[in-house]
C-alpha cells in the first residue's frame, strides 16, 4: 500500500466516524515560543487540549508535518529521519464534558478500538496482522502512581493476548511535549517486521526486540487528562483529551515490507535520484541526504530561511550538512537543488505550498549550499592545521565566524578524528561575540560528544574491548577513526576496507564477552606520550593531555593485558559490569572504513 494510500484511509477512517478532516498545521509554531518546530500533531492543538472550544469541534483527524532534530545523528541506520508525518486522532474532552460544539467526545475505550480496528481492518484500514501486534500500557511513575489497566483490559477485550500486552512502569509510555502542557500515560502499537515473526517474548525480549528495531512502534495513543508546569504535574486538565499520532514513514515501511523507512515509496524517487549522481556507495551517507534535502524543502517552504539563529540555523546546519556528504558522495555541484524538486514532486499533491515555492526553495538552497562552498575549502584546510592537537574553543569560534563552520560540524569532524573540541570556550567566546541572538539554537543539536552517565561509561569501557577484539580478528590494521556513545548503544568507525563476515563479527563478539566474563579490572595511569607509546598503548595521539597522556588498561599482570589505550575516560571498573555484548549492525561509512553498532544486555 503506498503512502498516498495510508493517508487517505487513515483521514476517511476517523472521518466516517465523526471526525472533522484539519489541515496540516505550519511547521513553524504560530503561538509556541517554548519550540523551534511542530514536533507532533498535538502540538498546533495545545489550547484546544487545554479547554478552548475547536471551532470544527471535539473530534478532529489529520497528518501533520513534523520536524525533530535531536536525533540528527541516528539519521543514515533504518528509521531516523528529521522530518516526518504524523497521523492523528483527538478528542477534546471525553464524554462526561459538556458538549458545546459538534459531536461528543470520547476516551480510552474508543481511542483503543478505533486504532486496532484502523490496523487490522482490511476492508477500512491496513489489514495488519494481529497476531503481530505488540501492545505497552503506562505501569505507573513518580507523579502518577497508578497502572493503566483499563487499557489493558481493553486491548484484551479486542483479542490481544495478555503476555503480549507490557506494562511499563517509569517515563516510557507517558507523553508530554516539554516542560509545561497537556500531558498524560499512553499505550503504545508495536508491530514485528521479521520475516519469519518473533513469536511470543517476554518483557526482556521485547525491549531488546525494540532497541533493535525488529518491533516497531507504529501508533502511540496518548490520555492526556494531566498538566505540567515547569516539569511538575500540577493538577488534571478541565477535560479528558485524547491524541494519538502514528509515523507515515514506519507505517509505509510495515506495509511495504521494508526493513528501512527509505525504501518506502516516501524515499524512492529521492533515493533513486541519489543513486543516479552518486559516484559512491555509502548507503549511510545517502539516507543523509536524502533526509536532510527532504527537511530542508519543507522548512523553506513554510517560511524558513537559512541564517545564524534559531530556526534559520537548523536550516543551515542541515543544508550544510548535506553539502558535506554530496561530496562524499562525489556528486556534482548544484546536485541538491535538483534533489529539490525531486521532493517537491512526491508531495505537492499532498502539500499544495510545495509547488508554488518551488522555485524560491531550490534557489535557497543552491544559494546556501555555493555560500557555503566557498568557505568549506578554506576552512577544510584551517581545521586539518589545528586539529593536530585538539580544538580550543578560540580556534572553534573562529572556524564558525571565518569559516561558517557550526560548532556541531567541528564537533562531528573532531569526533571523526578522535579529538577534543572545548565547547564551554567556544560557548564564552560566542557570548563575547553576541553573534547568536539565542545560544539555545545550537542547543537544539545534539553535539557529538557523549556524556558521563552510568551507561555512557560501560559503553566507553565496551568500545575498547571492541577495538582490541577487532584487531586480534581482523589484524593491526584497524585503528579506531570514530566513535559516538549514547546511553542506548555504541557506534564505532575503524579502519578496514571490507564487509565483516558474519563469522568474523561473532569471533569479535565472542572475544568481548570473554573479557566480560574473565572480570578483568580496568585502571588507568597518567605516561608521558613516549613511554605510552613504547608500552604500545593504541589510539588517538596528542589530545588535550598534551606531553602526558592518560592510558586505560584492561586486565593487569596477574590476569594478563587484553588492552590498552589512550583515553579521557571514564571506564567502568570491572569489565563484569558490562552485561552481555552484541554486535547490531555492520556497514561501510566511507572508503576504506566500516562502522559497528553495539549493544550491551543486561
Ligand atoms: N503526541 C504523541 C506523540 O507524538 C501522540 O501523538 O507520539
Amino acid at each position: 500500500m503506498q503512502s498516498e494510500e495510508i493517508r487517505k484511509r487513515f483521514l476517511e477512517f476517523f472521518k466516517a466516524r465523526g471526525h472533522a478532516i484539519i489541515p496540516s498545521a505550519s511547521l513553524v509554531p504560530e503561538n509556541d515560543p517554548s519550540v523551534l518546530f511542530t514536533t507532533a500533531g498535538m502540538q498546533p492543538l495545545v489550547p484546544y487540549l487545554l479547554g478552548e472550544p475547536h471551532p470544527a469541534g471535539k473530534r478532529l483527524v489529520n497528518v501533520q508535518k513534523c520536524v525533530r532534530t535531536q536525533d540528527i545523528d541516528e539519521v543514515g541506520d533504518a528509521t531516523h529521519d528529521t522530518f516526518f508525518e504524523m497521523l492523528g486522532n483527538w478528542s477534546l474532552g471525553d464524554k462526561a464534558a459538556p458538549d458545546g460544539v459538534g459531536e461528543a467526545g470520547y476516551f480510552k475505550e474508543e481511542t483503543i478500538k478505533w486504532s486496532y480496528e484502523f490496523l487490522t481492518s482490511k476492508e477500512e484500514g491496513l489489514g495488519l496482522d494481529p497476531s503481530r501486534l505488540f501492545i505497552t500500557v503506562f505501569g505507573g511513575n513518580d507523579s502518577v502512581k497508578e497502572a493503566d489497566e483499563e487499557s489493558k483490559k481493553i486491548w484484551m477485550s479486542l483479542g490481544i493476548p495478555e503476555h503480549r500486552i507490557y506494562i511499563m512502569e517509569g517515563d516510557s509510555n507517558w507523553w508530554s511535549p516539554g516542560d509545561n502542557g497537556p500531558c498524560g500515560p499512553d499505550t503504545e502499537m508495536f508491530y514485528d517486521v521479521t520475516e519469519k515473526g518473533l513469536g511470543d517474548l517476554t518483557k526482556e525480549a521485547f525491549k531488546q526486540a525494540d532497541k533493535e528495531q525488529k518491533a516497531v512502534e507504529i501508533w502511540n495513543d496518548v490520555f492526556m487528562e494531566y498538566e505540567k508546569k515547569d516539569g511538575r504535574i500540577i493538577g488534571k486538565l478541565k477535560n479528558k483529551n485524547v491524541d494519538t499520532g502514528a509515523g507515515l514513514e514506519r507505517l509505509a515501511m510495515v506495509m511495504q515490507g521494508k526493513d528501512n523507512i527509505f525504501e518506502t515509496d516516501l524515499f524512492t524517487p529521492l533515493m533513486n535520484a541519489i543513486d543516479m549522481r552518486a559516484a559512491s556507495q555509502d548507503l549511510c551517507a545517502k539516507r543523509i541526504v536524502a533526509d536532510h534535502i527532504r527537511t530542508a524543502v519543507f522548512m523553506i517552504a513554510d517560511g524558513v530561511l537559512p541564517s545564524n539563529t534559531d530556526r534559520g540555523y537548523i536550516l543551515r546546519r542541515l543544508i550544510r550538512r548535506a553539502v558535506r556528504y554530496v561530496d562524499v558522495l562525489k556528486m556534482k555541484e548544484g546536485t541538491l537543488a535538483a534533489l529539490s524538486d525531486v521532493v517537491v514532486l512526491k508531495y505537492e499533491s499532498v502539500y499544495k505550498n510545495l509547488s508554488s515555492e518551488k522555485e524560491h526553495i531550490g534557489q535557497t538552497i543552491a544559494d546556501e549550499s555555493a555560500k557555503f562552498r566557498q568557505t568549506l575549502e578554506r576552512g577544510m584546510k584551517e581545521f586539518e592545521k589545528i586539529s593536530r592537537h585538539g580544538i580550543s574553543g578560540k580556534e572553534a569560534f573562529a572556524l564558525f565566524s571565518t569559516y561558517g563552520f557550526p560548532l556541531e560540524l567541528t564537533l562531528e569532524l573532531a569526533v571523526e578524528q578522535h579529538i577534543t573540541v572545548n565547547k564551554k570556550e567556544f560557548e564564552e567566546e560566542l557570548k563575547k561575540h553576541q553573534v547568536l541572538s539565542r545560544a539555545g539554537a545550537e542547543q537544539k543539536f545534539k553535539g557529538g560528544l557523549s556524556g558521563h552517565g552510568e551507561m555512557e561509561t560501560k559503553y566507553h569501557t565496551a568500545t575498547h574491548l571492541l577495538h582490541q577484539a577487532l584487531r586480534q580478528v581482523l589484524g593491526e590494521h584497524v585503528i579506531q577513526k570514530g566513535s559516538n556513545i549514547t546511553p542506548e548503544r555504541l557506534r564505532f568507525d575503524f579502519s578496514h576496507s571490507e564487509k565483516l563476515t558474519d563469522e568474523q563479527k561473532k569471533k569479535a563478539e565472542n572475544i568481548v564477552n570473554e573479557q566480560i566474563k574473565r572480570a578483568l579490572p580496568v585502571s588507568y595511569e597518567e605516561l608521558p606520550i613516549e613511554e605510552a607509546r613504547a608500552r604500545g598503548a593504541i589510539g588517538a595521539f596528542g589530545d588535550k593531555y598534551g606531553e602526558r597522556v592518560k592510558v586505560y588498561t584492561i586486565g593487569n599482570d596477574k590476569t594478563g593485558i587484553f588492552s590498552a589505550e589512550f583515553c579521557g575516560g571514564p571506564h567502568v571498573k570491572n569489565t563484569e559490569e558490562l552485561g552481555h555484548f552484541k554486535i547490531t549492525k555492520e556497514e561501510a561509512v566511507a572508503q576504506g572504513i566500516r562502522r559497528i553498532k553495539a549493544l550491551l544486555e543486561s
